[in-house]
């Protein structure tokens, strides 16, 4: 059975975005390589909810004991995470804005990290007491950076908010952070040949990763 995929887009850019552009590169060789189903969340041109008070508790409450209210007030988050179980591989598409996510795909993380239904908490584990739920998924992300030097041992590895962000988030995915795989272009607001070597670099990348992940 071909093996589904979920795209997540956060690029608040619908025109000139380079994060959409390598995920229509990854659609086309995915569906070229054998790939199945395709999935398209657009938390950037639809931002999600953002999680409040009524939300928390609605979360935190045994779902047989849930009013009609709150089963309404976890509909998105419902929905929203029926998409990732579906889904064999993710591919977040994830732009560094001010040296993190878009708020959008925060947004989407805080709407599917669930307890009980994503990760189950027990202080009985002692130190570790989060354990997630879903498992076997592939995450890939394809980001871009108007700067450069983020990767460990960079100049503005410091800086970097997004990728570790999204490595200790992967396990709400069902994905391993050790196997995450990264393709990012940088230099993109310089315009200059590193940019466009950069550029090439993530296209060949993301060509090759989604073959692999189809296969
Ligand atoms: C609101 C905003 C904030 C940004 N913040 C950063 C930043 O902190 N560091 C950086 O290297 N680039 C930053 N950039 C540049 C983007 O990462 C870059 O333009 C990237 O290509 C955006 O993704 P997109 O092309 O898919 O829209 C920012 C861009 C925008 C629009």
């Amino acid at each position: 059975m071909p093996k589904s995929l979920l795209i997540v887009h956060s690029s608040a850019r619908q025109n000139r975005s380079h994060t959409r552009e390598l995920a229509k590169l990854f659609e086309d060789s995915w569906t070229a390589s054998g790939g199945g189903e395709i999935t398209h969340r657009d938390v950037g041109l639809t931002p999600p909810k953002i999680i409040d008070e009524d939300w928390i508790a609605a979360a935190f409450t045994e779902p047989s004991e849930l009013t009609d209210g709150q089963k309404q007030t976890l509909a998105e988050s419902d929905a929203l995470i029926e998409e990732i179980k579906a889904a064999d591989v993710i591919a977040l598409c994830a732009p560094m804005y001010n040296y993190s996510m878009p708020a959008a795909l925060k947004a989407w993380f805080d709407l599917i990290a669930r307890v009980g239904v994503t990760f189950s908490f027990d202080l009985a584990r002692g130190d570790v007491p989060i354990e997630p739920i879903l498992a076997g998924k592939e995450l890939v992300v394809l980001s871009s950076r108007g700067e450069f030097d983020f990767a460990p041992g960079g100049s503005r590895a410091h800086m970097n908010g997004l990728d570790p962000a999204l490595a200790a988030s992967a396990h709400y995915l069902g994905a391993n952070s050790n196997e995450m795989q990264t393709i990012a272009i940088e230099y993109e607001e310089f315009r200059d040949a590193r940019w466009e070597s950069s550029v090439a670099n993530a296209q060949a990348q993301t060509r090759d990763v989604a073959s692999q992940l189809a296969g």
